[in-house]
């Protein structure tokens, strides 16, 4: 069969009614009466849709070439007999014992040269040609077998690709990462001069000579540690692509994905290059117990996780009904938080509501982590809410399609984020996310959407753009925000953005390089701040991290340094630019300040609340193509909210109060 190009193929939901409903479905862990007893679960909560077979290849071919399918057959059969959908798994999460005996050169091996063994899982590297052999023969033989199975709605490939082990230093990554700078390059001459080996004599005559970084005596060579991060994300999604085109060939028509793990603790895959290869975009998010603002949290992962399928609807592959098991502390959700986590999600854009994992296993690792069925039965708050929130689901079926429209956009880009945060940097200070999360916040407190954006997206829809700690930037990103001011928009850059270019050189003359026109300012030296350091700024506010020498040269200063060495320098300069505005910012504000700096950035975009609310409640509005909205009203507080809203309220099937409960969450079809 010849693959069909993308807009032959139906859609990836194409297969799923209304907004999909599940978790991950392990029934190999359970006796045949468990599993039929599941069925009755499934259609009492709501079940539609549902991730099979991810840890399953041991019992599918128990040794080499003898299969046993019987189990999945019969699985497969009944859910689709009661209409239920499968995303079913490539297995290949998790090597046979047979396999790693056999062939223990497909282990990976650590910065240390220290081989993971098995007895866990994603045990393998995905450059293995061993490893690649053998999950590409058990994907065929699942695309052959279930190819026209009622059931089989998507593929979901391997299982959360660079989870455990993301750097892979074996011999066969060491090949497969000289062969790609070798294609990256083209000469040595060229991987020499870009990765300035001219310091410490690092010079490399052939790509023979080239390692990964390894553990050496002091800092390793930047653009080497730059090119083995795009390396690594590189060959996790090539290892997908591979096992997809299996996929593709025998069943063109049916999407394929694999679980990302967008969030602010995931930095190793560039999900915004992985986007490209995937049919509908899949995440899996995990609250921090820890976090007392994890819902902030979550809403910037659920709104991370948008950017990344370019804002089209997405799928919560996974998430937890309760406690998890892998924190110190794994906290059990409150009563409703599940379910305002849920809806968050939906609020944000995705279309399928799915958790790890349907029945809480008796045996293994993950037997403490929460699931649809817990321990404790039927006669349980998890399993109460699991009804409910299938029932719930039923009722926002309108919701399906619609798409969250922003005014405000937040710049945000993995390679920044590795660049950055690599060693010798003029401080430890600068966590590339803190500036940006520390922003959505202030957007989430106001109730007003802001999309995450690769820096190379398209600009144009945005009235307000925040550049922050863009570290790295290229002509054209950089270009492209220049052009948004121009247009109209309001632009803030941060500090520590636009320094170098794609090959970590400095864009020399003054910081920041990419930036410095648009601003109008010049920045002749940094001045980082240490711990605890806080500096006083004229406007009374305060800075903590960073300072620096800012000269004006176009631009007008807002705010100035009050303290010594820097007294009179801006911190914060505005300049016109076309018929926009071009900010700059050269400190860490306070909490309050930065509030402050946003509503000024806000009033001049034009941008205010998607509509009033009491503090405490979260808000999010879905666009449907025919002119319908649905407002999404969280109430995370423990007091009832006003919210001004009218329309139907979707969940009760009223007439929209202006009231949101409690801890409840009120989702109106405006009017
Ligand atoms: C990940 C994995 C699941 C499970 C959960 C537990 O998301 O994909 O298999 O281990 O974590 O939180």
């Amino acid at each position: 069969m010849t693959e069909k190009s993308p807009s032959e193929r139906p859609g990836p939901f194409a297969a799923l009614e209304g907004l999909a409903y599940g978790g991950d479905y392990n029934p190999e862990q359970w006796p045949q009466e468990v599993r039929l007893e599941d069925l009755g679960l499934m259609r009492e909560a709501g079940v539609t849709f549902l991730s099979v077979g991810i840890f399953s290849w041991a019992l599918l071919e128990p040794t080499e070439g003898e299969y046993d399918f019987g189990w999945l057959d019969e699985v497969l059969d009944n859910l689709a007999a009661q209409g239920i959908k499968v995303a079913l798994a490539t297995a290949t999460a998790a090597p046979p014992a047979w396999l790693t005996h056999k062939h223990p050169e497909i282990l990976p091996v650590t910065a240390e040269g220290t081989t993971l063994g098995p007895g866990s899982r994603r045990h393998y590297s995905p450059s293995s040609a061993v490893y690649r052999r053998y999950s590409a023969g058990i994907t065929r033989t699942l695309a052959l077998r279930y190819r026209n199975h009622p059931a089989l709605a998507m593929w979901h490939v391997d299982n959360e690709l660079g989870c455990h082990v993301a750097q892979f230093h074996g011999p066969e990554d060491a090949q497969a990462f000289r062969d790609w700078l070798e294609q990256r390059y083209g000469s040595i001459a060229a991987l020499n001069a870009s990765w300035g080996t001219a310091f410490w004599s690092q010079n490399y005559s052939s790509f023979n000579e080239v390692l990964p970084p390894g553990i050496a005596p002091s800092t390793l060579n930047p653009g080497q540690q730059l090119d083995f991060q795009r390396f690594n994300s590189w060959a996790l999604i090539e290892y997908y692509r591979n096992l997809r085109a299996i996929l593709r060939e025998i069943t063109p028509n049916i999407p394929a994905t694999t679980n990302l793990m967008v969030s602010s603790a995931t930095k190793d895959m560039d999900y915004f290059d992985w986007a490209k290869d995937l049919d509908v975009i899949a995440n899996d998010h995990y609250l921090v117990a820890a976090d007392p603002e994890r819902h902030i949290e979550l809403a910037f992962s659920a709104d991370l996780t948008r950017g990344v399928a370019g804002g089209a609807p997405w799928i919560l592959m996974e998430h937890s009904t309760s406690a998890v098991n892998w924190q110190p502390h794994n906290r059990a959700k409150a009563p409703g938080e599940m379910l305002r986590n849920s809806l968050s999600h939906l609020a944000r854009g995705a279309d399928a509501i799915m958790f790890f994992q349907w029945r809480q296993s008796f045996a293994g690792s993950e037997k403490f982590h929460s699931a649809m069925v817990p321990h404790a039965g039927r006669d349980s708050k998890v399993w109460r809410e699991v009804v409910e929130l299938g029932e719930i689901l039923k009722k926002l079926a309108p919701v399906r399609g619609s798409r969250v429209t922003s005014r405000a956009a937040l710049v945000f880009d993995y390679e920044a984020w590795w660049a950055s945060e690599i060693d010798s940097k003029p401080s430890q200070a600068v966590r590339y996310l803190d500036l940006l999360r520390a922003f959505h916040r202030e957007f989430f407190l106001r109730g007003i959407s802001v999309d995450l954006v690769h820096p190379s997206a398209d600009l144009d829809a945005y009235d307000l753009v925040l550049v922050c700690t863009l570290y790295t930037v290229t002509n054209e990103a950089a270009a492209s925000i220049g052009a948004a001011a121009h247009r109209g928009a309001s632009v803030l850059v941060t500090y520590f953005s636009g320094i170098v270019d794609q090959q970590d050189h400095v864009r020399l003359g003054g910081y920041p390089g990419a930036f410095r026109e648009l601003l109008g300012i010049r920045v002749e030296e940094f001045h980082p701040l240490l711990a605890e350091q806080v500096t006083a700024i004229s406007d009374g506010s305060t800075g903590t991290v960073w300072s620096e020498h800012v000269h004006l040269n176009g631009a007008e200063a807002i705010a100035t340094f009050t303290e010594y060495p820097l007294v009179g320098v801006p911190s914060l300069t505005r300049k016109s630019a076309g018929s926009g505005s071009a900010w700059y910012l050269a400190t860490f504000p306070d909490p309050e300040s930065l509030g402050d700096l946003l509503e000024t950035l806000l009033a001049e975009a034009g941008i205010s609340a998607e509509a009033s609310a009491d503090t405490g409640v979260e808000l999010s509005r879905r666009n449907a193509p025919d002119g319908s909205s649905f407002l999404f009203a969280i109430n995370h507080s423990d007091a009832d909210a006003t919210v001004g809203a009218t329309g139907t309220e979707l969940i009760t099937g009223q007439v929209f109060t202006g009231t949101v409960p409690a801890g409840k969450v009120a989702v109106i079809q405006e009017s």
